[in-house]
């Protein structure tokens, strides 16, 4: 076999087993079509059922869609015991569903609502999805945990006050994580995305031409010119992370801002 031709047929997650919470939109979705694309068997969680089985549909075999509300320690604890029913192993859990409670707004507005909103879903939800992985990561002495944070975790005043706080909170858990299950050949690490517009930032039935436009928009904000970044582009970093090839990168904040 020819070198191009190895390559060509080289997939980056082939074999894997990987669970995405918040994978029946935006970027969730994109991480579940460039995973299964790679070669890993794709379980999606998520709380929205017609769009997560339609992805399921459309990919076929190697990926299946289960509901799971991260905020219920019950759901987080079926969705990896199925995983593994099925597949027998976990290698990647990617937290990755998340909330904001609105565009932004002053602390003196903001209500306790709000806050427990956020740390609800984004903290409460990072939280039980790394617990119920390292149960089953622990005995296999491998496995990688993965995060989307944000990239508020790097810059201060990108976010409302409750959405930066439940992130950096994940970005703590993250690096803590990291400390602890090293030694069981588990790698914890977080990808935080600038903006990019998505069912979080962007209204319902938004037309695609709206959508490249607000891409442009918020990409240019960045220091780097002439790139835009897509969920796509966030996807691709958390392959990264996901993949062998960051085999020696663990508590990292991958940030992705341009
Ligand atoms: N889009 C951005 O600009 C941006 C920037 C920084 C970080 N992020 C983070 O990226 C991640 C993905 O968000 P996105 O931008 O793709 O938005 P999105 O709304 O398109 O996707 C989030 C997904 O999480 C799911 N979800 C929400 N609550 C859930 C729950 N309780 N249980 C299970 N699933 C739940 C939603 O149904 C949705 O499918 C989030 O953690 C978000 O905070 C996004």
């Amino acid at each position: 076999m020819s070198s191009t031709s190895s390559m060509a047929s080289y997939k980056r997650l082939e074999g894997k087993v990987a669970i995405i919470t918040g994978g029946a939109s935006g970027i969730g979705a994109s991480a579940v079509r460039i995973f299964h694309d790679q070669g890993a068997k794709v379980v999606i969680a998520d709380i929205q059922d017609d769009l997560g089985e339609a992805i399921a549909k459309n990919l076929g075999d190697d990926v299946c869609y289960i509901h799971c509300d991260v905020s219920k320690e019950d759901d987080v604890s079926d969705l990896v015991d199925a995983t593994i029913a099925k597949h027998g192993k976990l290698d990647i859990m990617y937290n990755n569903a998340g909330v904001l409670d609105r565009p932004f707004g002053s602390i003196l507005d903001t209500t306790k609502a709000d806050l427990d909103k956020c740390i609800g879903v984004n903290l409460v939800g990072a939280f039980l999805g790394a617990k119920h992985a390292a149960r089953v990561m622990v005995p296999q002495r491998k496995g990688v945990i993965l995060f989307t944070a944000s990239a508020c975790t790097a810059i201060g005043g990108l976010s409302t006050h409750s959405y930066a706080a439940s992130k950096y909170a994940i970005w703590g858990l993250a690096r803590n994580l990291a400390s602890e299950l090293g030694q069981y050949g588990i790698r914890v690490n977080c990808v935080s995305p600038f903006a990019v517009p998505t069912g979080m930032t962007t209204a319902k039935g938004i037309h695609e031409d709206d959508i490249a436009q607000m891409e442009v928009a918020m990409s240019g904000m960045g220091n780097l010119k002439g790139e835009v970044l897509k969920a796509e582009g966030i996807a691709r970093a958390a392959l990264f992370l996901a993949s062998d090839e960051a085999n020696f990168v663990s508590g990292l904040n991958l940030v992705v801002d341009g």
